[in-house]
C-alpha cells in the first residue's frame, strides 16, 4: 500500500519568537506555530510563571521561555541572540507585545505618564523587535517574515483611547518603512490588525470582568459564526509568516470579520 501524501506543514522547519506568548493571542499564536511545524518557538514576556506554562506545555523539546522586556532595548538584543545561538537562526519575528490604554481618555485628559508608558511598549518596544530580529536574519542571510500586532486602531482615529490608538499608528508607520528597507533583503514586514478579541488587556483596559467582556466582543459580531477570536488572528499571522504571503510585504492584515465600525461604537467613551 503506498503511503498517503500529507500536505507540509505551512512552517515546517522555522524558528519563531514570539512576544507576548504568556497570554492571549501570543500564547494562541505560538501554539498555532507549533502545530504547524516550526521547529522551535521562543516564548517571551514578563509573566514568567505563565511563560513557563505556556512553553511546557508546548513540549521543551521544541519551545522555550526567555524573559524579555521589551522596553529595554539590551533584553530584546538578548532574546534575538540567544534564539540564533540555540537554534541556529531566526526565521519569524512575531512581535506581539503590547498594553492597553492608560485610561479611556480624550485627548482633553491626556495623561503624558500614562502615553509614555503605553509608547514605551507598543511603539518603541515594536521598534526594537523590529529591530534585532531583522539585524539577525540579514546577518544569515535568513529570508525571514517579521510580523506585528498592530490594531483596527492603527489607521482610524477613536472617540478616547488617544495614547493607544497613536501607539498603534506608529507600528503601521514602522511596518511601512522596515519593509520598503529590508525588501531588497528578502526579509518581509507585515502587520497584522485585530478588532476585539476578549483576553486580559482588553479586560483590564475596559475595566469589566470576563464573562461581562465575553458578551460585549458577542455583540459587536451580530449574524457572525461566532465572535472574534485569538485562533482567528493567529491564522492571519501563520499566513503571513509562511511562505504562502512570499509576495506580500508592507500590508496591514485587518481580521475584523467587517464590524471594525462596530467596535469604535461599543468603545465610546
Ligand atoms: N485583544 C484585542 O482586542 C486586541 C485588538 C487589537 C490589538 N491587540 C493587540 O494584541 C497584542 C496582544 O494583546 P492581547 O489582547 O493578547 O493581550 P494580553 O494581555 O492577553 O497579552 C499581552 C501580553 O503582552 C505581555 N507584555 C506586556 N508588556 C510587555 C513588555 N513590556 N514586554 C514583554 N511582554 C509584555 C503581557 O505580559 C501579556 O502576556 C497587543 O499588542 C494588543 O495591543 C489586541
Amino acid at each position: 500500500m503506498t503511503e498517503p501524501i500529507l500536505p507540509r506543514k505551512k512552517l515546517h522547519g522555522k524558528v519563531a519568537i514570539v512576544t507576548g506568548a504568556a497570554s492571549g493571542i501570543g500564547e494562541v499564536t505560538a501554539r498555532h506555530f507549533a502545530d504547524h511545524g516550526a521547529l522551535a518557538v521562543v516564548i517571551a514576556d514578563v509573566q514568567d510563571a505563565k511563560g513557563r506554562e505556556v512553553a511546557a506545555s508546548i513540549g521543551s523539546d521544541r519551545c522555550t521561555y526567555i524573559h524579555c522586556d521589551v522596553t529595554d532595548e539590551e533584553q530584546v538584543k538578548s532574546l534575538v541572540d540567544s534564539t540564533v545561538q540555540l537554534y541556529g537562526r531566526l526565521d519569524v519575528m512575531f512581535s506581539n507585545a503590547g498594553i492597553g490604554p492608560a485610561s479611556a481618555q480624550t485627548v482633553l485628559e491626556l495623561d503624558l505618564s500614562g502615553f509614555d508608558k503605553v509608547m514605551a511598549v507598543n511603539a518603541r518596544g515594536m521598534a526594537a523587535c523590529v529591530k534585532y530580529a531583522a539585524r539577525a536574519m540579514v546577518e544569515k542571510g535568513v529570508r525571514g517574515s517579521i510580523v506585528c500586532t498592530a490594531s483596527f486602531l492603527a489607521d482610524c482615529g477613536a472617540e478616547g483611547q488617544t495614547d493607544y490608538t497613536m501607539s498603534k499608528h506608529a507600528v503601521l508607520g514602522l511596518v511601512r518603512c522596515a519593509s520598503m528597507q529590508l525588501a531588497a533583503r528578502g526579509v518581509r514586514v507585515n502587520c497584522v490588525s485585530p478588532a476585539l478579541v476578549a483576553t486580559p488587556l482588553v479586560s483590564n483596559s475596559l475595566k469589566v470582568g470576563a464573562e461581562e467582556l465575553r458578551a460585549m466582543v458577542e455583540a459587536v459580531y451580530p449574524g457572525s459564526t461566532g465572535p472574534l477570536t485569538e485562533k482567528h488572528v493567529a491564522d492571519a499571522v501563520v499566513f503571513l509568516a509562511s511562505e504562502d504571503s512570499e509576495f506580500i510585504s508592507g500590508h496591514n492584515l485587518v481580521v475584523d470579520g467587517g464590524r471594525g465600525m462596530n467596535v469604535i461604537a461599543a468603545l465610546k467613551p
